[in-house]
């Protein structure tokens, strides 16, 4: 298994360069560089606290780095750029309350003729499971609901950049399943660029087509990975080819070497 730099001959779409973070004297991450292409899937992977949640936000601009600059198609990053959504890991502060789920799902397509944000709505409804739920408030569904009403507001809203923190965490094993091949399915179709944490390594490898390896905290990239599985994926075929067994060994063993080290910079 070589390491990787991204191959693509494109601009990154994003780029991060030397992102620290401190809160007070706790220095939850420390000095990332990273490229994240466009049109492309990439995956933050790392342990528990390592601060991966923190780096979304920063990338998202709804949090300063303390040091470091990030850039999206070219421009410093200061407030939320235009094209960007976000789907948070903690979807209870996700959603408005107050609003049934269609609303949820339609509010940030407020600027678009009613018959085009009526029938986005409709679909990511349709494509996240939720069909006939249109009617419901958050507080009526489980978390697992909720977090693929987020993931429809997200997708219909159509964006450049989608960050997603560990959008799956909270839902069952097949609707995890279904709601990644949804992604891959819409992202492939749009061409948009993801950016995805999570710390479930099958996920990754799965999603990917470049991961990125964080350490344990204050964290550091370990590694990054291009993922050179053929598309479509699916979860029978893919899962068992020998190509993904290595990668995922590799990153389990990354993964083990950076908690058994503390990481290797
Ligand atoms: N708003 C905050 N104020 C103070 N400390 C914070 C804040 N947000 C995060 N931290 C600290 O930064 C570090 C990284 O946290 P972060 O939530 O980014 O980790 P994570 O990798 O997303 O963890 P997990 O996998 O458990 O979601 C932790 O030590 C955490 O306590
Ligand atoms: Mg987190």
């Amino acid at each position: 298994m070589t390491e990787h730099t991204s191959t693509t001959t494109q601009l990154p779409e994003l780029q991060l360069d030397g992102i620290s973070k401190s809160y007070g004297d706790n220095l939850a991450v420390r000095s990332i560089t990273a490229s994240i292409p466009a049109h492309k899937v990439s995956v933050i992977v790392g342990p528990s606290g390592c601060g991966k949640s923190t780096l979304l936000r920063i990338i998202s601009g709804l949090d300063e780095p303390t040091e470091g600059t990030v850039t999206f198609e070219g421009n410093p990053v200061h407030g939320v750029p235009e094209g960007l959504a976000m789907v948070f890991q903690d979807y209870s502060r996700s959603l408005y309350p107050w609003l049934r789920v269609d609303k949820n799902v339609a509010f940030p397509l407020s600027k678009l003729p009613a018959a085009e944000r009526d029938a986005r709505v409709a679909e990511a409804i349709e494509a996240v499971g939720l069909k006939g739920r249109e009617k419901l408030y958050p507080w009526q569904m489980s978390g697992g609901m909720q977090q693929r009403v987020a993931i429809a507001r997200a997708l219909a809203s159509q964006p450049k950049l989608l960050l997603m923190d560990e959008p799956y965490a909270s839902v069952d094993a097949q609707t995890r399943a279904d709601l990644e091949d949804l992604l891959l399915k819409i992202q492939r179709k749009l061409g948009i660029t993801v950016l995805i944490v999570t710390h479930d390594i099958d996920e990754s490898v799965y999603l990917a087509d470049h991961i990125i390896v964080l350490s344990t905290p204050p964290s550091v990239v370990a590694e990054t990975i291009d993922v050179d599985l053929a598309h479509p994926r699916d979860h029978f075929s893919t899962k068992t080819h020998p190509r993904f067994v290595e990668i995922r060994g590799h990153v389990t063993q990354l993964l083990r070497h950076t908690e058994l080290t503390g990481g290797a910079a």
